[in-house]
């Protein structure tokens, strides 16, 4: 396995995703980890994350001593290779003038690392296309060290120390711009390390399998199923796990996609035989949310109810004594980057509410080492079916956010139809997979329209769709006009109550992807 030690550049979690799509176990941790968690880790191989910081700012990090002690191969990564330099005895120059974009960079020592690896050539000397992103530079290399590439403006773009397979590059192998940056990557972790290619979905499945038999025993576990991909996943999983010591809840709240209920409990209980629990709480969702029109208060009022439902269900249940969730490995991040206050400072949508300290259940999370195309791949491993793994994210409150201001149930039924129509259309023509996120939202106004001889006057629909890479920032999808076309003709033909459906061209930010 291979540890990232993280120096708090954007592109680190990429890192990880990278050596986990070459078939390797890594694991992100925070630069200054504990020196006896790293030796108790051991690693094959360290990789030094690239970072925003300069080495001549006062307290800025450190890679811990004992990383060069373990007599493993090390790749530093821009800031990374940075302070590698330093803390060996080269010297690192600041600069105002910051190199970021596109650059060829020359091949100029040899090394086990980029042998043989080339976009290009140059009467002998070999040429790298890579993304660079820096400010501070080497201009003096450790003992030990030799040049491996360079550019015009940055003489020392690579260094190595062959006997020792210490290794620096300033650019970044882990974007997809640096073309060669996944062969640069398995060269390091397959060969320099020599670490085996065993983590493959099988494999994470078996050796998931057993650890959750380990930890739960005879007990029973659990889980609140909401039809997203991660409880579904986990679903699957117990249960293949531990077949009927699982049982699930699913809340239907009234604000979910058209049949999403019926398709939760058609794939799991009826073809899966998963006990899953179908709590109908539509009347007492929509009791506690009529007249209430601030989304913050909505928010809560979902959340909560959700606790109370799934608490009341749960409470009928003899001898659970383990709480399964879907917490994956950016959850995971993210929550230990807050608590050292470095980087990953990413605002998270947690799921409904968060559940109940008092049920003194005790925590089953057998995705938390995965990324989320991990899940997905295991997910299609155990044999969900594609569209299920693959669908765009649904949030938490569902509908209720999607309804500007007081929800009603003939709003939520309004929205369902128009919202399984653009989806619809979305997959016959294409496009479900091109866009990142994609959903209709209900506006509470009228609007006059005609059809044949009479007039109408009725609601008002938006068409939402995104594309974005982290939800962070996110761009309208210029979805074809004749794709928009038919979505609105069929749903203002189709749906008698909507009489106009418009397009949403606003990006994010300033706006938000959902309305509310
Ligand atoms: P925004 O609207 O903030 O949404 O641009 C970013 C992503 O988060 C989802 N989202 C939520 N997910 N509970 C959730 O579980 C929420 O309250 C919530 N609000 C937004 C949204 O669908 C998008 O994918």
């Amino acid at each position: 396995r291979i540890l990232i030690l993280d120096f708090g550049s954007q592109y680190t979690q990429l890192i990880a995703r990278r050596v986990r799509e070459i078939g390797v176990y890594c694991e992100l941790h925070p630069f200054d980890m504990d020196e006896q968690a790293i030796r108790d880790f051991s690693p094959k191989g360290i990789i030094l994350s690239g970072g925003p910081e300069s080495v001549h700012e006062i307290n800025s990090p450190r890679a811990p001593q004992v990383v060069f002690e373990l007599n493993i191969p090390i790749l530093g990564i821009c800031y990374g290779m940075q302070t590698m330099a330093e803390q060996l005895g080269g010297k690192v120059e600041s600069s105002t003038l910051r190199e970021f974009g596109y650059a060829q960079v020359d091949i100029v020592g040899k090394s086990e690392l980029l042998n043989k690896i080339e976009d290009n050539n140059n009467a002998g000397t070999p040429i790298l296309d890579v993304w660079m992103s820096h400010g501070d530079k080497v201009t003096q290399l450790p003992q030990g060290f030799t040049k491996l590439a360079s550019t015009p403006s940055c003489p020392y773009a690579g260094m190595v120390d062959n006997g020792r397979h210490w290794y620096g590059l300033q650019f970044h192998p882990e974007v997809t711009h640096t073309k060669q940056g996944g062969r640069i990557l398995s060269r390091f972790i397959l060969d320099i390390c020599q670490c085996k290619a065993l983590w493959t979905p099988a494999n994470i499945i078996e050796d998931m399998t057993q650890k959750v038999r380990e930890q739960v025993g005879n007990a029973n576990v659990l889980l609140g199923l909401s039809g997203g991909v991660d409880s579904s996943v986990v679903a699957a999983l117990l249960h293949k796990a531990i077949g009927s010591q699982l049982t699930c809840v699913f809340v239907d709240n009234g604000l979910l996609r058209l049949h999403e209920g019926d398709q939760v409990m058609s794939m799991f209980a009826e073809n899966m035989g998963v006990k899953v629990i179908r709590a109908n709480a539509e009347d007492l969702f929509l009791g506690k949310l009529a007249g209430i029109s601030d989304p913050e208060q909505k928010r809560k009022i979902i959340g909560n109810t959700f606790i109370e439902v799934f608490d009341q269900e749960s409470n009928k249940l003899d001898n659970i004594q383990f709480l399964a969730q879907g917490t994956i490995y950016p959850d995971v991040i993210e929550s230990a980057g807050a608590k050292t206050g470095k980087a990953h400072v990413i605002k998270s949508h947690h799921n409904v509410g968060g559940l109940p300290e008092d049920m003194k259940l005790k925590l089953v999370e057998p995705l938390r080492e995965l990324f989320k195309d991990e899940v997905r791949k295991i997910g299609l491993e155990l044999g969900l079916p594609y569209n299920m793994v693959y669908r765009h994210p649904f949030p938490g409150p569902g509908l209720g956010v999607r309804i500007l201001g007081e929800i009603k149930k003939e709003y939520a039924g309004l929205l369902r139809q128009a919202d399984h129509i653009f989806i619809e259309e979305l997959h016959n023509a294409d496009w479900y997979h091109k866009v990142s996120q994609a959903f209709v939202v209900f506006q509470p106004v009228k609007s006059v329209g005609v059809v044949g001889d009479g007039r109408r006057y009725a609601w008002v629909v938006a068409l939402r769709a995104v594309e974005t890479i982290d939800f962070m920032t996110a761009r309208w999808a210029h979805l074809p006009y004749e794709l928009l076309e038919k979505v609105s003709n069929r749903i203002i033909n189709e749906i008698e109550d909507i009489s106009r459906v418009t397009y949403d061209v606003s990006s994010k930010p300033p706006a938000t992807i959902e309305w509310e």
